[in-house]
């Protein structure tokens, strides 16, 4: 097991620059910046919001969703029907009162985004137009500009941000890690700047709370879909200050992405599952050829079955016929609608030499999706006292052990709002100066190591789990995490998030000894509800990943709950 302490945090902050805000959001994606609008409205007067964003503005994980954001807005539909959906997606690891939260408020949240400018896509009838994804058993995934649903919402959250000058933006900012006050809440953040002007290299924001949005980790694997951004950096910020992480080992693969051949690295080009939404199916060779689909009898919904079982039964199918992909056939969509539907699919296809029209498309699962991450209550908060999470970087409860398809850009929305709604009664007081110093030990991890830490994941860690490569991945982590790092760049602080995250998911990944969603062990092959109905929580302890099993009821069904209360923990 993983015995070397990882990286620690810095020192002090000794920062070239410091400033102040009364909330700093990390991240700028859907959760981000409805967060920073949001707080703009709840914090009033003077108050000062600042968003600092790694790269671009759009560089995260919503400019790249394709199929779009569920919700309960279609005739017929019911926030009951999309919690059962969510419930039995999430095999049994759902917290029953988040899902509810999430139903209920969804289709108000999803309003408020067209209201403030996002465009999505009608029918001829003038209706919003409603899909389908994996685990649904109705139309209710609304969508923009086909498949470029994300790049829709970025673009308008961008331009809502762009008309309210009281939200200040910091670019190229990679957020280091929390500065805590005596008691152990947040006092500030430092920050590595690129070429921002005066707040270039690191500084420091002082600050009565942080709200982070910073997405997922995806690039602890040789092939994701997730953009090069996605390095894990707000859960290991989080586990260095005190927080929680939750259920790291839920991470989900999608199984329909692009294979672009054994040497490809890096972001994949995802086939979106409302391609299957809309007829596509899968098969495990050409039909012409004596090809077969494979998905029926497997499940009830088919191709249309939820991710995991997808994704699991696309990995059985290449292990029988020894091949490294399968195929999805879309042909008879016809030219026309794969152009009104799917034109960024199709572009992207063709540009790597495949026409969907014509010919059937390689695909194979790939890291797609982290639905643990920093363990917040309903209301977004962590373990450290002025610390929220939101989004995919936190663990809301809604997604259990697999998220439902279209279920993620919805949790940004619904829980950066609630965030908004209680954070200003919670604002901490001002830390008096100087900020305090961090008696734990800096250190980073060598450069290079990320090629290293990639191929250990993929090879122990991804989709298909056991002891024996768990243990092994352990050790190869191990071995990293001794070595010094030589230049303290943004480049080595994202790869000692890499490890930190990387060794986290591995120690959660072994102690969860069951398959239950899109944690699937060989040699634990059934799901196991006496033993591991609950949650696997982990922290950092003298830098060591500790892990603990935390019981609770698994229900795949709608709990009879209270409505959610403004304020409940
Ligand atoms: C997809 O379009 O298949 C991905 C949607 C999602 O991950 O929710």
């Amino acid at each position: 097991m993983t015995r070397t302490p990882l990286p620690g945090r810095l020192r002090a902050p000794e920062p070239g620059w410091t400033i102040a805000a009364d909330v700093v959001v990390v991240g700028s994606g859907i959760a981000g910046l409805t967060a920073a609008l949001r707080l703009k409205d709840r914090l009033g007067a003077g108050a000062r919001v600042l968003v600092v964003t790694k790269d671009r503005l759009a560089a995260g994980s919503t400019q790249w969703a394709q199929g779009g954001i569920a919700a309960a807005l279609g005739p017929g539909d019911s926030p009951a029907e999309h919690e059962l959906d969510t419930l039995v997606a999430g095999a049994g690891a759902c917290d029953p009162a988040a899902v509810r939260a999430l139903v209920t408020e969804g289709p108000d949240a999803v309003r408020e985004l067209i209201a403030l400018g996002a465009t999505f896509d009608h029918d001829p009838d003038g209706e919003l137009s409603l899909t389908r994804e994996g685990g649904h058993h109705r139309d209710r995934i609304a969508h923009a500009g086909g498949d470029a649903t994300g790049a829709e919402i970025q673009r308008a959250l961008i331009a809502a941000v762009g008309r309210a000058p009281e939200i200040e933006i910091v670019k190229r900012a990679l957020a280091l890690d929390l500065l805590l006050d005596a008691d152990g809440g947040v006092a500030g953040l430092t920050l590595h700047v690129l070429g921002e002007g005066q707040r270039d290299g690191v500084g420091a924001v002082r600050c009565r709370a942080v709200v982070l949005a910073s997405g997922g980790l995806g690039q602890v694997f040789s092939q994701t879909t997730n953009p090069a951004v996605s390095t894990g950096d707000g859960m290991a910020l989080a586990l260095r200050a005190g927080a929680t992480l939750r259920d790291l080992e839920f991470v989900q693969f999608h199984p329909t992405v692009m294979w672009l051949g054994p040497d490809s690295h890096g972001q994949q080009p995802l086939i979106s599952e409302a391609v299957r939404g809309e007829g596509a199916v899968l098969v495990d060779g050409p039909p012409e050829d004596g090809g077969r689909r494979f998905m029926q009898g497997v499940h009830e919904l088919a191709d249309l079955a939820p991710r995991d079982v997808v994704a699991k039964a696309i990995m059985r199918r290449m292990i029988e016929t020894g091949r490294p992909h399968m195929w999805l056939d879309a042909r008879h969509l016809g030219a026309a609608f794969w152009e009104r539907r799917f034109p960024t699919i199709l572009a992207t296809a063709r540009s790597h030499g495949v026409d969907p029209v014509t010919q059937l498309i390689p695909v194979a699962p790939a890291c797609h999706y982290a639905s643990g991450g920093v363990r917040t209550d309903l209301w977004g908060r962590t373990d450290v006292p002025g610390l929220y999470a939101t989004g995919e970087v936190a663990c809301s409860g809604v997604h259990g052990a697999n998220r439902l398809a279209s279920n993620s850009l919805l949790e940004g929305l619904v829980f950066s709002r609630r965030i908004a709604d209680v954070l200003p009664d919670e604002l901490r007081p001002w830390a008096s100066e100087p900020l305090p110093d961090d008696p734990r030990p800096a250190g980073l991890v060598a450069g290079g190591v990320r090629d290293a830490l990639q191929a250990t994941m993929s090879a122990r860690v991804g989709v298909l789990r056991s002891r024996a490569g768990l243990d092994a991945a352990a050790t190869e982590l191990d071995a990293l995490a001794g070595a010094p790092a030589e230049v303290v760049d943004v480049h080595a602080w994202e790869d000692a998030n890499l490890l930190t995250v990387a060794s986290a998911l591995t120690v959660a990944a072994t102690l969860r000894e069951e398959t239950r969603g899109s944690h699937w062990r060989e040699d634990f092959p059934e799901r196991d509800d006496a033993g591991f109905a609950g949650h696997v929580d982990l922290v950092l302890r003298d830098g060591v990943p500790a892990a603990a099993f935390s019981a609770a009821p698994a229900s795949d069904r709608p709990a009879v709950a209270e409505p959610v209360v403004a304020g409940e923990r």
